[in-house]
């Protein structure tokens, strides 16, 4: 039997990984979270004091990546998110990751989380969520988020900076943001992460009944 995907995409801050975290302690699946990787990348080229845009230092950094860069310390907050969000619209950097992705998955079934998850990485996933919310809503809860790590931050930058990265997800030639045709769209602006949950879980359930 092939064993159980669950992709999960959507914009920045729309609660996606909350909601893939919970979803695998539930299904007793590994989870990863395929946006440390763009980030590690990230990292990892300004610490060559390089421009996250070069593409040739990005795809050297995305094949000389080691699992242990996705524990970093240094992977959240507006550098890191901007440096991913830049590397990540470079199809060699997405070439070097993909296979890593797909290994995680295959060994024993995974949920993963994303932009291209089920676009891309695993078309062929038994279920695909795609979790949103209103640009206002997830700037909110990313301000909220930051706040609680003792960051501060201004509610219109965090705004402001959100409806980059969307433009900049969402207009890339290479994998961009959207859902896939047989996606389940899950919009979140007035779901908290038990209401969000509950809903998803149920539409996991009828997907799986439907196989
Ligand atoms: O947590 P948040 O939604 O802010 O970001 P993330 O999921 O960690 O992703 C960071 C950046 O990596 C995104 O802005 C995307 O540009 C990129 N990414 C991607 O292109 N493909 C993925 N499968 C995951 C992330």
């Amino acid at each position: 039997m092939t064993p159980l995907v669950i992709a999960i995409d959507g914009p920045a801050a729309a609660g996606k990984g909350t909601l893939a975290r919970r979803i695998a302690a539930h299904l007793g699946l590994p989870y990863l979270d395929t946006g440390l990787l763009y980030r590690a990348v990230g990292r990892r080229v300004l610490d060559r004091g390089a421009d996250p845009r070069d593409a040739a230092i990005a795809e050297a950094e995305a094949r000389a990546l080691d699992p242990a860069d996705l524990d970093r310390p240094d992977l959240r907050g507006p550098q890191a998110d901007h440096a991913a969000s830049a590397v990540a619209a470079i199809p060699a950097v997405r070439a070097a990751l993909l296979e890593f992705q797909r290994s995680f998955g295959r060994a024993r079934g995974a949920v993963l989380d994303g932009r291209d998850i089920g676009t891309v990485v695993f078309p062929e996933a038994a279920v695909k969520l795609f979790v949103t919310a209103s640009p206002e809503e997830r700037a909110r809860r990313r301000f909220l988020e930051l706040r609680g790590r003792g960051i501060a931050a201004d509610p219109d930058q965090v705004l402001a900076e959100i409806r980059d990265r969307d433009a900049q997800d969402a207009n890339r030639p290479v994998a961009p943001l959207k859902p896939a045709p047989d996606a389940i769209v899950i919009d979140t602006t007035a779901l908290d992460a038990d209401a969000a949950f509950a809903v998803a879980l149920a539409e996991i359930g009828q997907r799986l009944a439907g196989r």
